[in-house]
């Protein structure tokens, strides 16, 4: 592990000016150096993910320190309600107060909870913050029946570096109360179990949780600090530009897209395959946003939703950034950038769930 951190200090030292505008011609026309010279890569020239669960730990652990074991019992409970009535019994799709933005799951007996970082020593690690996620999932069809499900990410507040655990099969430590809550206790991350109940990211989870590690909504929200209720469980990262990047993950598709001065943008980034996500399920930004003064920023909203559908690529004044992260100061990434996804930001792939493929990039 202090294997990356040596190439990071190496690296940096070798590519001298950390910059992003390596990728090419950017949008504002300007032609940039070589790729192959100054790609800054945040932490450094690690390997990329590992085939196992605990090995991911381990590389993570340099960044987030000790991924946390996870107790569903000990999180708080995501209060499921039909007319301001709390329910323990799934209504449907779609049919409660307010719904997971997947698909409008109404399952009551998810929970979360928040852990503050920690090193392998015990010592506190207060850049850090770890989110665990024990989804009751409701979203089976007659063809489909999803697994109940674990998941976390870490973020390091300092340096952006974020790792996701996708959930595995947790059936041998998981079960259903009476009042249909997941509980169980998963095994650590020092544990052989925890390769089984997790596993390394097999989709870039950036499509979604993309303006930073954290998908806020009101279903998600409605989990409060039991020590302080003013705030939801999941935490609200501060700042318009926070920085973000995935742990092994060189090659996710990091970008959104950027107008100068656009007021949606004055709090946070936007991922707009999130907002696609949410509006697919009857989620009106102009009804939430600003969490101030709902629809006063209708018309900044509607400037990202054109270049959104015409892509930046056409839209003069509109860009694809990339955060900063570590040493590397992101923003504005040109047509060129290597990391382009297939399957979102306007790729050819799926598209399915998400409004945005409907145009194609330049040179595909
Ligand atoms: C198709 C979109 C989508 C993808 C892809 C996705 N998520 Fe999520 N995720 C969501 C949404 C939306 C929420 C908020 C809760 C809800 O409405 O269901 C969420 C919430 C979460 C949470 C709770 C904390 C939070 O950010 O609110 C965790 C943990 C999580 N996801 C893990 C993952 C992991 C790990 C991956 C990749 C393997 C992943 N997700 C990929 C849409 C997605
Ligand atoms: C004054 C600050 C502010 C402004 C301006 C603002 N937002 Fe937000 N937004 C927030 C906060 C805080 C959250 C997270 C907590 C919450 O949901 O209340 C959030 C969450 C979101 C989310 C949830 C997705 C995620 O990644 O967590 C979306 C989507 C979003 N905002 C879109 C918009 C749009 C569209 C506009 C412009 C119409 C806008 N916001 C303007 C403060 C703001």
């Amino acid at each position: 592990m202090t294997r990356c951190r040596e190439h990071l200090r190496r690296y940096v030292a070798l590519a001298g000016l950390c910059t992003f505008a390596i990728f090419g011609e950017g949008a504002t026309g300007q032609s940039a150096p070589q790729p192959s010279s100054g790609e800054c890569i945040p932490g450094g020239d690690c390997e990329p993910m590992p085939a196992s669960a605990r090995a991911y730990a381990a590389m993570c652990e340099l960044e987030l320190g000790v991924a946390p074991t996870v107790d569903c019992g000990a999180g708080v409970l995501i209060p499921i309600t039909v007319d301001g009535v709390e329910v323990f019994e799934d209504p449907g799709l779609h049919e409660c107060d307010k719904a997971s933005l997947q698909v409008g799951d109404c399952m009551p007996g998810s929970s979360l909870q928040r852990y503050q970082g920690r090193n392998a020593d015990g010592t506190p690690k207060p850049d850090t913050v770890w989110i665990s996620f024990c989804r009751h999932d409701g979203r089976d069809t007659a063809e489909y029946d999803v697994p109940d499900s674990v998941q976390l990410i870490g973020y390091n507040y300092e340096t952006g570096a974020t790792c996701f655990f996708e959930s595995g099969d947790n059936s041998p430590w998981t079960h259903v109360d009476e009042t249909n809550r997941l509980l169980g206790v998963l095994p650590g991350p020092d544990e052989p179990g925890f390769d089984q109940a997790y596993v390394v990211p097999g989709v870039q989870c950036v499509r979604c949780h993309q303006a930073d590690p954290f998908n806020h909504n009101p279903w998600i929200k409605s989990a409060r600090l039991p020590e302080d209720p003013r705030q939801p469980v999941i935490p609200v990262i501060p700042g318009p530009n926070p920085p973000y990047y995935v742990v092994g993950g060189p090659e996710w598709d990091m970008r959104t897209i950027h107008i100068d001065g656009n007021g949606c943008l004055g709090c946070h980034r936007i991922g707009m395959e999130t907002v696609a996500e949410y509006t697919g399920d009857h989620w009106d930004p102009n009804e939430h946003m600003p969490p101030h003064d709902p629809g006063s920023l209708a018309a900044d909203y509607e400037e990202l939703v054109e270049c959104w559908t015409n892509g930046p690529e056409n839209t003069p004044g509109c860009d694809w950034v990339i955060p900063p992260a570590g040493e590397c100061d992101g923003g504005v990434v040109g047509d060129n950038y290597p990391y382009a996804s297939e399957r979102f930001n306007g790729g050819t792939g799926d598209g399915g769930r998400s409004s945005g493929g409907r145009w194609r990039r330049p040179g595909c």
